[in-house]
């Protein structure tokens, strides 16, 4: 159970706290550039930055689940729990929604030199990652004092 938690900490640090850094400190200093440089720099960001996600992505469900099956094998399994699988996989879920949709528009927006494409795009990433910000950090505190 310890190793778990240890998994599931490194996957929650990596994610939330890159998150924080793209929203908080990255994107107010990119916001007076021009749009292609602003477009490219943010895409090949995330680029690298979403790859580390699906790794912390797997950790945080994988371990995530151990623990719980491991939980149930003890009896009830608390709230606290229960309200941090939801709001993981919902987080999970408006993630692959930003890969799958919103990042791949970027990326064939940036290689056509499409700017209005894909700042429109960008502009989605950006909203999708202030919600799941915020879920991550309701889920930290729902997960500690939850636990009290
Ligand atoms: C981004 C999403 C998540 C964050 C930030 C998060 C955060 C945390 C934190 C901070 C702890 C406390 C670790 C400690 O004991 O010190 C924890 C424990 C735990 N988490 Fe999560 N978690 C997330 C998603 C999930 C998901 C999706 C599941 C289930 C599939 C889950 C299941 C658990 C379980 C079972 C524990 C142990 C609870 C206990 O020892 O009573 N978590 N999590």
């Amino acid at each position: 159970m310890k190793i778990a938690v240890m998994f599931h900490l490194l996957g929650a640090v990596v994610w939330i706290g890159g998150m924080f850094f793209a929203y908080l400190c990255l994107r107010p200093s990119t916001s007076g550039l021009e749009p292609p440089q602003r477009l490219v720099l943010w895409a090949a960001t995330l680029r690298r930055f979403f790859l580390w996600v699906w790794a912390a992505v797997a950790l945080i469900l994988g371990s995530g689940f151990y623990m719980v099956a491991r939980i149930a094998e003890l009896g009830r399994m608390p709230l606290y729990v229960h309200l941090m699988l939801y709001i993981g996989v919902v987080m999970t879920l408006i993630f692959a929604y930003v890969f799958f949709s919103s990042f791949a528009t970027l990326k064939r927006a940036v290689a056509a030199q499409d700017w209005k494409t894909g700042g429109a795009a960008l502009n989605q990433i950006r909203v999708a990652v202030a919600v799941n910000l915020a879920l991550g950090l309701l889920n930290i505190v729902v997960a500690t004092a939850g636990a009290t």
